[in-house]
């Protein structure tokens, strides 16, 4: 399972490439507006940034909700760098904006996935990479990883080319349980990333080794 990083923050995406385990990144108008991007113009700019640390795919979220909208937005948007993913939602204009997209060869995030016949839908229109939010259906009490395990058991056993990519992860359980499921790939938020190397006991082995190489080198 690849890992994508969550994020706008041009610091954690600076930070988060250096480790050379993020093979893209995802950002939306509401992570935008958290890293202080108030406009096109700045949202444009940071992204050209992003590409510039990140040599992967960078997903762009429109912000119209009426198809002709979505389409002429995501048009703009396939001309900021190099490899970017339109993110369309998945309202029927959204379908239908992401059906014209990829019938031009730009390609898109399907965003804001609840469901298989959502996926379904994203999948027949020509979406790239389809993005269930698992962290907010356990917010309502359903069960996100089942939706990740339904959609890439469906596209395995019909061979849809579309991948399956976790959104809305909150914690590094989701991404052990992402990747069990068949997800092609993690988007993950910066903490979420650094906790995936955290264990105590690591710690706890890292320090009794350089405290018996320290004691051993002092005799
Ligand atoms: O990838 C989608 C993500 O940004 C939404 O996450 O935590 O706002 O549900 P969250």
């Amino acid at each position: 399972m690849k890992l994508f990083l969550d994020t706008a923050n041009l610091d954690e995406i600076r930070d988060g490439a250096r480790l050379g385990v993020v093979s893209g990144v995802t950002t939306n108008p509401s992570l935008a507006a958290s890293a202080g991007i108030g406009d096109r113009e700045a949202y444009r700019s940071a992204v050209a940034e992003i590409a510039s640390f990140v040599d992967g795919p960078i997903s762009v979220e429109v912000v119209s909700t009426d198809t002709q909208g979505m389409v002429d937005e995501g048009r703009d948007i396939a001309n900021w760098i190099p490899n970017p993913w339109v993110k369309i939602p998945s309202t029927i204009e959204g379908i239908e904006a992401i059906a014209t997209l990829a019938g031009e060869g730009i390609r898109v995030n399907q965003t804001l996935c609840f469901s298989v016949n959502q996926a379904i839908l994203g999948a027949q229109a020509g979406a790239t990479v389809v993005s269930p939010f698992i962290g907010r259906l356990d917010d309502i009490g359903h069960d996100g990883i089942a939706l990740i395990r339904d959609i890439a058991d469906l596209f395995r056993e019909a061979a849809v080319e579309t991948q399956v990519m976790a959104a809305s992860v909150r914690h590094p359980l989701h991404c052990l349980k992402a990747a069990q499921a068949g997800a092609h790939i993690a988007t993950v938020p910066y903490r979420t990333l650094i906790q995936m190397a955290q264990h105590p006991l690591t710690d706890a082995g890292l320090a009794r080794f350089i405290a018996d190489w320290q004691k051993a080198s002092q005799t």
